[in-house]
């Protein structure tokens, strides 16, 4: 079975990016695939926190997941802190990236623009990111579209220190390819991505996301869901109840799309394209279908927040999974470095 790995920062609860984009797709992947989830705290200390609310974001987040239908029968979810290889082998990696390569990264770019005075966590973070995959050999890395140059760089890494440290012959390279496998120590992760691999904000302008205050979480009320989709943005050529509209560029046919039957996204298709709906109308029944779907899921949140010792001793057991894993990886990386 191929390996794959996947993160999420501790933001609280996931938002319908997050699920959509990738979240939903680990529900189902875990059933093919030797699967690692990981909550990446280390991650998120890269930007100003308070620790209680971290703590607070990182239990959230993994009742959000399992409540979402990741399984710790079948997959592996643990928290990035609690295997602490993580960070050393991302001090490995640090040692061979380019500093060029961290700068040319558009989430960098991003996040330094909006700070004083920039932390090198920020600058160094996609070395994380590529240790997290690379220290569990992972092939695939189911994520959204944002994460694509991330990945990228992951490669690049995995092919920079194969070709500095990993001492196969090309006879032993080749025959490796030849069996289906990968020709170096590291393989070079690709990107799974979804259908809905970006998914815009409410607000129709950016993506989802929660630092721009656009995003629906998953677990809220379903009241307060509808006050956020009524004033939602839609297709800017329906100004009156009358004009007709083009549904491929409004937000709110894509997320039909995402939640309602292949029969609906077709009629809201044809009401909005003949004015036969309202803006309002094509919500409705959006909301309804996203609570047919998101119905179950709040109500196993429920069920696992009643039994908080339960997820602990599931984090826990995913830890020490990773944990016995990763240092399989580390004692190769060490030997093959000179550093044992
Ligand atoms: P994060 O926490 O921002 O997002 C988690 C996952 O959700 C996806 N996503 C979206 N997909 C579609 N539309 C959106 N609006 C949207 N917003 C978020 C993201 O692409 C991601 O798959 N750096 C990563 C976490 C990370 C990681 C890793 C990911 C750390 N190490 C190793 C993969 C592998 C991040 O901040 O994701």
């Amino acid at each position: 079975m191929a390996r794959i790995f996947s993160g999420i920062q501790p933001s609280g609860s996931l938002h319908i990016g997050n699920y959509l984009g990738a979240v939903k797709n680990w529900v189902e992947l875990q059933h093919k695939y030797e699967s690692f989830f990981c909550i990446v705290d280390y991650h998120a200390i890269t930007v100003p926190y308070e620790p209680a609310d971290l703590r607070a974001r990182t239990a959230d987040m993994a009742l959000s997941l399992l409540a979402a239908g990741l399984d710790p029968s079948k997959c592996t979810l643990f928290v990035q802190s609690a295997v602490p290889e993580h960070t050393e082998l991302a001090w490995i990696f640090n040692t061979i990236t380019p500093l060029g390569e961290l700068e040319r990264q558009t989430q960098f770019k991003e996040k330094a623009s909006r700070e004083e005075s920039v932390p090198a966590g920020i600058l160094n973070y996609p070395v994380l990111q590529a240790a997290d995959i690379l220290l569990y050999r992972a092939e695939l890395v189911p994520v959204g579209e944002d994460q694509v140059q991330h990945l990228e760089l992951s490669r690049e890494i995995a092919r920079k220190w194969n070709a500095r440290f990993d001492a196969r012959t090309t006879t032993e390279k080749v025959q490796a390819k030849i069996e289906g496998g990968e020709p170096g120590f590291f393989p070079e992760p690709k990107a799974l991505l979804t259908p809905t691999r970006r998914v815009m904000g409410l607000d129709g302008q950016a993506k989802m996301s929660k630092s721009l205050g656009n995003t629906i979480d998953l677990l809220e009320a379903p009241a307060s869901i509808w006050e956020k989709l009524k004033p939602a943005m839609t297709d800017p050529a329906r100004v009156r109840r009358t004009d007709p509209g083009t549904p491929e560029v409004c937000n709110i046919y894509h997320l039909h799309k995402a939640f309602s039957p292949p029969a609906t996204v077709d009629h809201v298709a044809v009401q909005c394209r003949t004015a036969g709906w309202g803006c309002i109308d094509c919500k409705k029944v959006l909301h309804e279908s996203m609570e047919k779907e998101i119905a179950p899921i709040r109500a196993r949140a429920k069920e696992i927040a009643a039994n908080p010792q339960k997820m602990k001793d599931d984090l826990a057991a995913g830890a020490a999974h990773a944990s016995t894993e990763a240092q399989k990886t580390m004692r190769e990386v060490k030997q093959k470095m000179g550093l044992t």
